[in-house]
């Protein structure tokens, strides 16, 4: 949430901070600002803007902007409305001070009553107070600016932060940090960036340096000093990133959202690749599978879709692999948690690596002195870093807010896990090498979707998902990106639910869509669907061919599965089954005139809590 960046060197600022804010607009939209200075020139350039970095693009225009330093940001609003006032970046009272910030500064009101009574404030954010409090220490107090950084990060303490900061006294210089909130700096050859994603800076730079949690940089040009929370300077190796630039382009495609549906069939080949030999055994670090067969309990911990794709991982992780398993999300239980077990192992599911409440967590059961997995989509990320092992999720970079393609990634890697479990006993390479060709059967007939999507849901007011077992975790991630992407109100259920309560929502026309891939529940969740039509409910189902009727509306491909393992083939069924829910949903997001890769109010990479 907000998108930072920042560079300093023999750059011309302007072109990069803003192209930086294009990659980074993923992660918040409300608002955006860019500083730019000339030291030669001694002149500096400050906007801000409500609304979408192209707005402050447009502001920025027909000015002339010249100069080597700068910083940008793009907002996701956390305290203050989204208003031109409330962007960042934030400037002192005496203008010297420009300070951009990703992260929450939770005592920020208890600092400026302490130490700011009497200075004029110009936004009602958290992250003026720092700023106004950086002049206040250098200039009422005689700090040197670097003092004075570093004691408000004492200050501010445990709250988040990526910050950036300027002095137009010596402009030329980038005094940055970072607590719980992601920052990387990008070492180009005659300059440096600093950025929220390195996806952000891949046209300047593949070099890249991470900052831990409290430390601190002084950086001009590429001289970069990193000091500790202790003040001692420290070594960071750098590290290279090996996406091209090209793929956090849309290319053809009118939304992300729709390259990244399409992509999913190649991220489970590539996934194959990664992680089954040429006898389809699996190929995962021993120590990892040993850690995983050798715990009392088995925890995943994740949010929003990365959750829901961790209930597919329980019920592969307990079918397949006979090991107990638990889903906790993370904002719940880094706060409320009961673990009895003697030696637990968790796995962390993130796609970003960046999330704050999975973080936590994370935090929490290491000081435990529990051993953990992350599985993300981001190899250099915080909870890549921080779990005793991580693993890649290899789906390439996901930049529409509603994740498609990271979702199939989890649960395609929870699949070679489970059957490294079961000691490659069953195998799960023929049933997802099959998926995936279905898959592109099923994207040959996107009209077919976009056509349903307006019969049944383009006009709801409401809709329901519903189905059983695996369905039934399936039908909560088809509700979230129906809801997320289109506003439409949707509720994914249990189908044999719905009677217990939730019936009585159920109107003339309600669309509530039946998910039916699993043999043993189909003709249950048909009886189920059956009750809410004879209410009143426009239908539709969404079934695998085994267990279709001729009048069904979407019948996904056959999975030829005569020699597989049933119960792996029943566990992997709703990777063919998302396709259909992700094109309903981006279609019915379209067919209401909205931005499909930027639905309001949300951001990818929650880094607050
Ligand atoms: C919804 C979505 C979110 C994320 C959630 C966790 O489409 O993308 O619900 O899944 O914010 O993010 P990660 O997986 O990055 O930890």
């Amino acid at each position: 949430m907000c998108g930072i960046v920042g560079i300093t060197g023999k750059r011309v600022a302007l072109p990069v901070l803003l192209r930086g804010l294009q990659k980074l607009e993923y992660r918040g939209y409300d608002s955006a600002g860019v500083y730019v200075n000339d030291s030669a020139a001694k002149q500096e350039f400050f906007f801000k803007e409500k609304g979408r970095v192209e707005q402050l693009e447009a502001l920025v225009a027909d000015k002339d902007i010249h100069g080597n330093t700068g910083i940008a940001h793009t907002r996701w609003a956390t305290h203050g409305i989204p208003s031109a006032h409330n962007s960042h970046p934030h400037v002192s009272a005496s203008g010297r001070f420009f300070l951009v910030h990703n992260g929450v500064i939770e005592n920020f009101r208890e600092l400026k009553e302490t130490y700011l009574q009497g200075v004029e404030f110009k936004s009602e954010t958290d992250t003026e107070v720092a700023v106004q409090l950086v002049a206040k220490l250098v200039e009422q107090d005689g700090l040197t600016v670097a003092e004075a950084f570093r004691k408000v990060l004492t200050l501010i303490g445990a709250g988040s932060y990526a910050f950036v900061l300027i002095d137009n006294q010596n402009p030329d210089v980038l005094y940055v940090a970072r607590n719980k909130s992601p920052l990387l700096l990008g070492l180009g050859e005659d300059f440096t960036v600093v950025t929220s994603d390195a996806a952000a800076m891949l046209e300047y730079t593949h070099d890249f340096m991470s900052l831990d949690d409290g430390e601190m940089a002084i950086i001009k040009g590429t001289d970069i000093e990193v000091v500790n929370p202790d003040g001692q300077k420290i070594e960071h190796e750098p590290f290279t990133i090996e996406i091209d630039a090209a793929e956090t382009d849309k290319g053809i495609y009118p939304y992300y959202m729709l390259k990244e549906i399409e992509e999913q069939p190649n991220v489970i080949r590539t996934l194959m690749k990664q992680y089954l030999d040429d006898k389809n055994q699996a190929k995962i670090d021993d120590q990892i599978i040993a850690e995983l067969k050798n715990a009392d309990r088995i925890y995943i911990v994740a949010a929003g879709t990365s959750y829901h794709a961790s209930l597919i991982g329980k019920r592969m992780f307990e079918k397949i692999a006979n090991r107990p398993t638990q889903v906790e999300i993370a904002s719940e239980f880094a706060y409320d948690s009961y673990i009895p077990e003697t030696n637990p192992f968790f796995v962390f599911l993130s796609q970003s690596g960046e999330t704050a409440d999975s973080r936590e967590v994370l935090q929490m059961i290491a000081a435990k002195g529990f051993k953990s997995l992350t599985l993300t989509n981001v190899p250099n990320s915080t909870l890549a870093r921080e779990a005793t092992y991580a693993l890649p999720l290899l789906a390439g970079p996901e930049i529409a807010v509603a994740s498609t393609k990271a979702y199939t990634a989890q649960i395609t890697v929870l699949a070679f896990l489970a059957q490294a479990m079961a000691d490659n006993k069953v195998s799960v390479a023929h049933p997802l090498a099959a998926i995936a060709v279905a898959m592109e059967a099923i994207l040959q007939d996107k009209d077919h979707y976009e056509a349903l999507a307006q019969d049944y849901l383009v006009d709801a007011s409401s809709a329901f998902y519903i189905g059983r077992a695996n369905d039934a975790e399936l039908a909560l991630e088809a509700a979230l990106k129906l809801k997320e992407i289109s506003y439409v109100h949707t509720e994914g259920f249990a189908a044999g639910e719905l009677k217990h309560g939730t019936l009585a929502l159920i109107e003339d026309n309600t669309p509530v869509i039946g998910l039916i891939t699993q043999p043993k529940t189909a003709e249950l969740t048909r009886s189920n669907l059956a009750e809410t039509q004879a209410r009143g409910a426009h239908t539709l189902i969404i079934a695998a061919d085994q267990v279709a009727h001729p009048e069904d509306q979407i019948v996904l491909p056959s999975v030829d599965s005569a020699n597989d393992d049933s119960v792996v083939v029943d566990q992997l069924a709703i990777l063919l089954a998302t396709i259909p829910v992700q094109l309903l949903s981006y279609y019915t997001s379209l067919g209401r005139g909205l931005d499909v890769d930027r639905p309001r109010n949300l951001a990818k990479s929650v880094t607050v809590q």
